[in-house]
């Protein structure tokens, strides 16, 4: 059975606003790889878990072809809304049940979305699609994150994690996988040729708003706002409130840095 998460309207316009864009770190990885164990020509590439595109663009100069799936109605719609090339599209469809001909798929990847799948019938599907030799990525970061701003980088990283522990009890079995950092996931992965690569670091910079808004579109975020609204809401107002006054500054636009750490399963099908 699929997760049903991510469905609703206003969540999926957060993941517009506030997700990451995967990091050319990660693409040249996934790229380097797929070269390697198959090489190209690189007709077709699916990215499942789609979410609203922003793991999916990032491969279109890369393929003839590049499909977009989520189980999420609304995440789709949002992927349609960005203007983006000809050759990426998007639909609406499940990893456990994928709508590509055996043989035909020369690099699967999934986002910050493996750990939701039915992972048995999911790998089933990718040795049905994949072409001989194709390539399964499934990558995923590390919250939390740490920020940097001048000399109160340990502050700040602490006032975060301190708002995100108040919603560890909101978190599920399927988002608990992502703090194995997917021991779980490589362990049903079927093909003998398989690999992780862990500690992939890269930097971005948002303005402060964008913690509150990112948290928000967690899906941990989601059940504590269902259940108490109110508390939900008064943890992230202090949160923000601090970080304000850890950085000395009162504009929510002023920017700092996001360092992130990221993994990664590699895993070719056999010849
Ligand atoms: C955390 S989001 C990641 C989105 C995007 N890949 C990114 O990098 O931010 C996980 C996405 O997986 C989708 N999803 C969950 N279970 C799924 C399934 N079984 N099949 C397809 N999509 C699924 C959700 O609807 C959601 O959009």
């Amino acid at each position: 059975m699929a997760s049903r998460l991510f469905e609703e309207r206003e969540h999926a316009a957060l993941y517009q606003r506030y997700r990451l864009s995967s990091p050319f770190q990660i693409r040249n990885l996934i790229l380097d790889y797929l070269q390697r164990k198959k090489g190209k020509p690189f007709t077709l590439a699916v990215d499942i878990g789609c979410g609203s595109g922003q793991s999916t663009r990032g491969l279109a100069s890369y393929f003839d072809r590049v499909v977009g799936i989520d189980v999420s109605e609304a995440q789709i719609e949002e992927a349609k809304k960005v203007d983006g090339p000809d050759n990426v599209s998007y639909r609406q469809g499940v990893a456990e049940e994928l709508e590509f001909k055996d043989g035909s798929v020369d690099l699967l990847t999934a986002a910050a979305a493996a750990h939701w799948f039915d992972l048995e019938k999911f790998m089933k599907e990718v040795d049905r699609v994949l072409k001989p030799k194709g390539c399964l990525a499934l990558y995923c970061y590390r919250v939390p994150f740490e920020l940097h701003y001048n000399a109160c980088s340990e502050r700040l990283t602490q006032v975060v994690q301190q708002a995100l522990k108040t919603l560890a009890p909101y978190e599920s079995e399927k988002t608990r996988i992502v703090r194995t950092e997917y021991r779980e996931i490589f362990d049903t992965i079927t093909f003998s040729d398989k690999e992780r690569v862990n500690n992939i670091q890269f930097k971005q910079s948002v303005p402060i708003l964008w913690i509150k808004g990112f948290i928000e579109s967690l899906s941990y975020y989601q059940a504590f706002q269902k259940k108490d609204p109110e508390v939900a809401k008064a943890t992230l107002e202090r949160m923000e409130r601090d970080v304000l006054q850890t950085m000395g500054v009162s504009s929510r636009e002023t920017m700092l840095e996001v360092k992130w750490t990221a993994f990664c399963l590699l895993a070719s099908k056999p010849e």
